[in-house]
């Protein structure tokens, strides 16, 4: 399996943040990012990820999970120098931001860190008057932008040959001209004429990760994702997200084993079942609904207020079918399992649609085994509960489960993010 941690510093339980020992005076900060980061590496896991938005909304409104208290580049950056061997994945937006500047940002990250950066390709849903904007551009337009964003950074990358700095003493000629060529890109969006400032990194391309699920963003992450996150709370329906996604990875002539999907789980360890159970009881006594529906109401873009807690949210207000992803998740949960307006509360404040599971690590790692062994993913996102506890049994009982089992590795097997995921290096 893939193993890859979520930096939700806050823990990603709603409200976890305020139970004892939480460390949230410490958020924005670097020690604790270390800390977390360090307990990651000590088990192992392949990489961090460090999601990131670009508007203070929903702090401000009391919501402070997935907040992005760390600039990912910048924070990576010093985590690379304080780590050695687990990657670095960061978010970074392609409608606000520009290829050049991302091409040497992520290269910039690989060649600090030895060949461990990844970069989280997403396009948005806000932010738009941080920058000037009069509004969001639509989806299918964010997303073509983005494809376009993609390949003039990977063509960047690729401007020098890997051998093109020859660092002669005695011809005083430190670069080969003849490996280093101007990309002369013009397109819809961009145009972009040069190099690279500086000579190809430790992984060639730093691996691409993507999390679209609407049609248009599964195809992007087909195309161009080394790593596919998703929410998938259902068996059932990861196995045909995860069908869909390989399929669409073949139509671009890809490998299966090119894209790696990881559906993201909120694995909540104790060491016995009794524990478990204790652990969510105190997890449940933080929730707070009149803040849990508004949150919800923002996901699924429907008006909740003066809904009764204990009623199914009514049809006329769910509207027309839409077809992104939370709304899908949320929709099929009350209509197909009957779900109560409460209960839908409840599901968004443990996991935010991501798969829930409480017991000890035997039996996590069964329910992991099984999705594994059934074709539903290639391994996970850990979504910690809550920090630092709850990550702190997840790296000490869970993943050394899996490693006895044979399902995780015992060791990094190489140095690059590349080599831990089993990916080939791109030639130049
Ligand atoms: C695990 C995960 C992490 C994500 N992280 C971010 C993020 O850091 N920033 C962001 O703007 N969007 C993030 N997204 C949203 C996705 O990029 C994408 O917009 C979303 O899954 C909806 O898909 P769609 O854009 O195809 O409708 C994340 C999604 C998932 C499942």
């Amino acid at each position: 399996m893939t193993l890859t941690l979520f930096m939700a510093l806050t823990g990603y339980f709603k409200k976890s943040w305020t139970l004892p020992g939480s460390r949230a005076e410490e958020l924005g900060g670097f020690p604790l990012f270390l800390d977390v980061a360090r307990m990651a590496e000590d088990a192992k896991i392949d990489a961090v990820f460090l999601a990131d938005a670009l508007v203070n909304d929903n702090v401000v409104a009391g919501n402070i999970e997935f907040n992005a208290f760390h600039e990912p580049l910048t924070t990576l950056a010093a985590t690379a120098a304080r780590t050695s061997r687990i990657g670095l994945v960061g978010t970074l937006s392609t409608t606000f931001s520009e290829p050049y500047n991302a091409a040497r940002m992520f290269n910039s990250l690989d060649h600090i860190s030895g060949g461990r950066a990844g970069w989280n390709v997403v396009t948005s849903l806000t932010g738009d008057k941080n920058f000037g904007m009069t509004g969001m551009p639509e989806a299918e337009e964010r997303y073509r932008r983005a494809g376009e964003f993609v390949d003039v950074v990977r063509e960047l990358w690729d401007s020098w040959a890997d051998d093109a700095i020859t660092a002669d003493r005695e011809r005083g000629v430190w670069l080969d001209r003849d490996r280093v060529h101007d990309i002369e890109h013009h397109g819809e969006f961009f145009d972009v004429v040069g190099s690279l400032t500086m000579g190809r990194s430790p992984q060639g391309h730093p691996v691409l990760a993507q999390a679209g699920s609407s049609p248009t963003g599964m195809d992007l992450g087909a195309r161009i994702g080394d790593l596919i996150y998703t929410a998938q709370p259902d068996k059932a329906e990861a196995i045909a997200f995860y069908d869909r996604i390989k399929q669409m990875a073949a139509g671009h002539g890809r490998a299966r084993t090119d894209t790696i999907v990881l559906p993201g789980i909120i694995a909540v360890v104790g060491e016995t079942e009794r524990d478990a159970a204790e652990l969510v009881r105190m997890l449940d006594s933080v929730v707070d609904f009149e803040l849990g529906r508004s949150t919800l109401g923002k996901a699924i873009s429907i008006d909740l207020s003066e809904l009764e807690l204990d009623e199914p949210i009514p049809a006329e207000r769910w509207g027309e079918w839409q077809d992104y992803s939370r709304y899908v998740m949320y929709r099929r949960l009350a209509e197909d399992r009957g779900l109560t307006l409460r209960d839908l509360i409840l599901t968004n404040t443990r996991s935010f649609g991501h798969g829930f599971v409480a017991g000890t690590a035997a039996q996590i790692a069964d329910r992991m085994i099984d999705w594994f062994e059934s074709g539903a993913c290639d391994g996970f996102n850990f979504n910690p509960p809550w920090i630092p506890g709850g990550l702190r049994n997840i790296c000490e009982l869970l993943v050394p489960e899996l490693q006895e089992r044979g399902y995780f590795h015992a060791d990094y097997e190489g140095d690059t993010l590349r080599e831990h995921l089993g990916l080939a290096r791109p030639g130049a």
